[in-house]
């Protein structure tokens, strides 16, 4: 059993929280949130402990890891301390905005040797994760083309797009990691992007659509399309194509009946509302491995290498989007 404390318990940090409780070999000790309400709403929903403060959290000799789910410019603050204080660490994504602090924040951690895996759960989003081994396994021969379509319902509030990072940093970040998950390492990147959903994202120094293409090391080509507006929702499909075929992800569906009326054929449900509903099984699977991996005492990937690598990409693709020019990651 792995006793858990959750530290943030806004939107995803609750729904962490409530997978962990049910875990079967995870327990949930503790929570805190600098807001005592939101840690309070938590702690009385699973009946665990409200803590006082992060060092309340850590100074707990019973806690062996804590789930990072508070806002990325608090993650590197409390990775440091956790790791100081030997715990293990499951962090939301980002590590940070900024490259240049989440490097120096794993030379700080280096002498403590911690466990510290990342949170891009789309890597045990199971279809995800099928298309990649069936690829693995040979199904459609040599890899050529990946093509990863990623939107949006809709934009997040302004203020949060002023703190965000950007959209490479905030959202494609995602599907930078499921392009080395499925490509393997990347080389080459050149990025477009506009405000084109709404023109005030462009007044705070935003994009909301994107389009980059990537090269990965074995020759791939990749092409991400982002926009963080989609009339229909959230839009979250993926095609891998090789040799003798392609390999397909579809948008999931809360049924999958479809109607044929004279009005419209193959009409189905809306796609699942957002990433909480979509990813609701890669989110219980990514705790499931983090579980294992400590158990096993094994490096859960994806580790802090691959949120460095995943940042990298992101900052080649703003120095590409504004510059104009093809940015290379293996010079
Ligand atoms: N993997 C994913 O799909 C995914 C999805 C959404 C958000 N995220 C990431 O999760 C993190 C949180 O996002 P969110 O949408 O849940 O934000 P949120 O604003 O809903 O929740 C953050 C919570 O952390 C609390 N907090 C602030 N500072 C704190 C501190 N020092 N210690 C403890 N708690 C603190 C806030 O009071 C708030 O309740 C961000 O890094 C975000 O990028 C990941």
């Amino acid at each position: 059993m792995v006793n858990f404390a959750v530290l943030g318990c806004g939107r995803i940090g609750r729904m962490h929280a409530a997978n962990l409780a049910r875990h079967p070999d995870a327990s949930l000790l503790a929570v805190y949130d600098v807001v005592a309400d939101a840690s309070a709403a938590v702690a009385q929903k699973h009946d665990v402990r409200q803590a006082r403060s992060v060092a309340d959290v850590l100074d707990d000799p019973r806690i062996d890891a804590v789930l990072i789910a508070s806002p990325t410019d608090t993650h590197v603050d409390l990775i440091v301390a956790s790791a100081r204080a030997g715990k293990a660490v499951l962090c939301e994504k980002p590590i940070d905005l900024d490259l240049a602090r989440a490097e120096r924040c794993r030379d700080e951690i280096a002498s403590f040797a911690p466990t510290v895996m990342i949170g891009f759960q789309r890597r045990f989003d199971p279809s995800i994760a099928a298309l990649r081994r069936r690829a693995r396994e040979g199904e459609i021969g040599r890899l050529e083309q990946l093509i990863i379509t990623s939107r949006d319902p809709a934009p997040p509030p302004l203020g949060y797009i002023a703190v965000s990072g950007g959209l490479f940093r905030d959202m494609t970040i995602h599907d930078f990691d499921i392009a080395r998950f499925v490509a393997g390492e990347i080389v080459a990147v050149s990025a477009f992007g506009d405000a084109l959903v709404d023109p005030a994202i462009g007044g705070a120094g935003d994009i909301d659509s994107a389009m980059v293409t990537l090269r990965s090391a074995s020759g791939m080509l990749i092409h991400i399309n982002n926009a963080r507006r989609s009339a229909y929702g959230y839009d979250q499909r993926m095609e891998l194509f090789g040799e003798r075929g392609m390999l397909r992800v579809g948008n999931h569906r809360a049924t999958s009946v479809e109607s044929w009326t004279g009005g419209a054929t193959e009409a189905a449900d809306p796609a699942l509302h957002f990433f909480i509903e979509r990813y609701a099984d890669a989110y219980a699977a990514e705790i499931s491995h983090f579980v294992a991996c400590l158990r096993d005492g094994v490096a859960p990937r994806p580790g802090f290498e691959d949120g460095l690598a995943a940042l990298r990409i992101a900052d080649a693709a703003l120095e590409s989007l504004q510059s104009g020019r093809v940015v290379r990651l293996d010079g």
